[in-house]
C-alpha cells in the first residue's frame, strides 16, 4: 500500500496533469524580495497552488501562489511563486510538499534563493553568497516520521548537499559576468524574529557565514529524492555583534531588490548551460 504521503504526491500529480504534461527538468524556488526571476520565465502553463490538492495554500499571498512552468534560457522549468516558511506555522511536511512533486514531474536540479544576513566579518549587504552547507537550526527536520522507501532513504547522506558542480559552474558563470560572489555556509533559524547580539556571535562561532529562516527544509528533501541544489543567499544585512543596528523588513527587501538582478543573471546563465 502506498503510504499517505506517496498517495498525496500522486493526488497532487494526477491534477497537474490535467493542466500540463510537461517535464521540467529544473525547479525554481524564490525567496524574499527575489521574484524577478519569475517574470523571465516564458510561461506555458499557471496553476494555483489552492487548486493542487495537498499543496499548502497561504492566506497572505493567495495572490501569488503559483506552480508556474514554461521555459527559461530555453530549458523547461517548474518555478515556485510564493514559498512556505517554518515560522508561518507550515509543518515541514507542507514546506517541503512541492518539492517531492517536483520530483516526480521530473526535476533534477533545484534551485533555491533566499535573503540572509551575513555573520561572516567579509560579506556586505547587497552580496551575492553561493551556499556551499549549511546548518539545520529549526529544530525539525522534513523526514521526521515513517520513511517511504520509494521516496527516498531513511538516513540520507549529507556530504554534498548543495552541488559542488553547479556550484563551480556558477563560479565561472560569475567571473565572466564580473560579478564578484561568496561563498559560505548557512545556518537556517526558526525565526520570525531577528536574533539577538549574543545568538549572532553564537552563530559565527559555529561556522555559519550567513542565516536566514528557510531553504534547508527544501534542500534535506531534494538531497534525499536525490536531486542537485543550488542555493543562493543575497546578503541584506550584517549581523555582526559588536556593530550591531537595528533593522526592519522594509530594508532587508529593498537590500534584495537591489542585488537581484545580479543573481537573476547568474542563475540565467546556470540554467543556460545545464
Ligand atoms: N536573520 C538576520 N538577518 C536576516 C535574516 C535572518 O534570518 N534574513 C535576512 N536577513
Amino acid at each position: 500500500m502506498p503510504s499517505e504521503l506517496r498517495t498525496e504526491i500522486d493526488d497532487a500529480l494526477r491534477f497537474i496533469r490535467t493542466k500540463t504534461s510537461a517535464s521540467p527538468s529544473i525547479g525554481i524556488i524564490l525567496g524574499t524580495g527575489l521574484g524577478a526571476l519569475v517574470q523571465e520565465i516564458e510561461k506555458e502553463t499557471v496553476i494555483d497552488y489552492g487548486d493542487i490538492p495537498h499543496f499548502p495554500v497561504s492566506t497572505v499571498e493567495s495572490h501569488h501562489g503559483k506552480l508556474i512552468f514554461g521555459t527559461l534560457a530555453g530549458k523547461n522549468v517548474v518555478a515556485m511563486q510564493g514559498r512556505f516558511h517554518f515560522y508561518e506555522s507550515y509543518t515541514m511536511r507542507q514546506i517541503t510538499f512541492p518539492v517531492r512533486v517536483m520530483k516526480f514531474l521530473g526535476v533534477e536540479t533545484l534551485l533555491i534563493s533566499n535573503a540572509a544576513g551575513a555573520l561572516n566579518p567579509s560579506f556586505v549587504r547587497g552580496d551575492i553568497m553561493l551556499m556551499v552547507d549549511h546548518i539545520n537550526l529549526l529544530g525539525d527536520n522534513p523526514l521526521i516520521g515513517p520513511n517511504d522507501d520509494t521516496l527516498g532513504p531513511r538516513f540520507p547522506d549529507m556530504s554534498e548537499p548543495y552541488s559542488l558542480e553547479l556550484l563551480e559552474r556558477a563560479q565561472v558563470v560569475a567571473q565572466g559576468l564580473n560579478i564578484k560572489v561568496q561563498k559560505g555556509v548557512y545556518v537556517a533559524m526558526q525565526g520570525p524574529s531577528l536574533e539577538t547580539r549574543s545568538e549572532y556571535r553564537f552563530l559565527r562561532t559555529i561556522g555559519a557565514d550567513a542565516v536566514g529562516m528557510s531553504t534547508v527544509p527544501e534542500d534535506i528533501v531534494a538531497v534525499q529524492m536525490g536531486m542537485k541544489v543550488f542555493g543562493v543567499s543575497i546578503i541584506t544585512d550584517e549581523c555582526f555583534p559588536d556593530t550591531l543596528k537595528p533593522i526592519t523588513l522594509e530594508e532587508v527587501i529593498a537590500v534584495a531588490n537591489k542585488a537581484e538582478p545580479k543573481m537573476t543573471a547568474i542563475l540565467k546563465e546556470v540554467v543556460k548551460g545545464m
